[in-house]
């Protein structure tokens, strides 16, 4: 839980709006900066606005935001009251993977957001969302499972619009959520980061 302001979320929006840090900003036609309260504890990172994103200034609003928000209406979530935004804050043209670069440019908004809203629990969607905290993982083998990075406790799923056309990924994200809501009803767990320090590469079992 937080007890970040909705001002506190204003004002990183409006920040975020005049960035011009990297140059996505050019070809987009607006800043997604991010959407919901967060006041469940939750924060949900994706990788880059798309089409309807950009036309409405809002995260995951077209096919892959439908069935997010499906997902998160599976395990009886808000999608009001979790924090949704994405890796890069402009569309990349034509829907390209975001550059390194640009992703580097966009760590400050990632790092505004998390200390006004100190999530319980970061959902990354997808890998490059993943790779932010665990560069060089593969996400088909640390996906569905909490793992602490930095004191943060980040649940890597795959992205919802990877399972769009793939059965098999569909299957595998609504395990994950099913996962993460197992995770959500157990009491917070003391941080081991002392452990984590020592075996930062490791998976860390929450689940007791
Ligand atoms: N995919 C993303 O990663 N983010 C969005 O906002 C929409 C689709």
């Amino acid at each position: 839980m937080n007890d970040a302001a909705p001002m506190d979320l204003n004002a990183v929006a409006a920040e975020i709006r005049a960035c011009r840090a990297c140059p996505l900003h050019r070809s987009a036609r607006q800043a997604v900066p991010g959407d919901g309260t967060g006041e469940s504890g939750l924060f949900f990172l994706g990788e880059a606005p798309g089409y309807h994103e950009d036309v409405q200034g809002k995260p995951f609003v077209g096919a892959a935001g439908q069935f997010l928000d499906e997902l998160l209406a599976g395990i009886g979530l808000d999608r009001r009251k979790v924090f949704i935004t994405n890796v890069v804050r402009h569309r990349p043209p034509e829907n390209r993977d975001p550059l390194p670069d640009e992703v580097a440019a966009c760590d400050v908004w990632l790092r505004r957001h998390l200390e006004v809203l100190r999530p319980r629990v970061i959902v990354t969607l997808g890998r490059h969302a993943m790779g932010k905290f665990f560069p060089g993982e593969s996400i088909s083998r640390i996906h569905g499972k909490p793992r602490l990075k930095d004191g943060l406790v980040i649940f890597p799923v795959y992205h919802p619009a990877a399972a769009l056309h793939q059965p098999a990924l569909r299957d595998a994200l609504f395990a994950d959520f099913a996962a993460l809501a197992l995770y959500l009803a157990r009491p917070p767990a003391p941080k081991p980061e002392a452990e984590e320090a020592k075996r930062p590469a490791e998976q860390i079992t929450l689940f007791g």
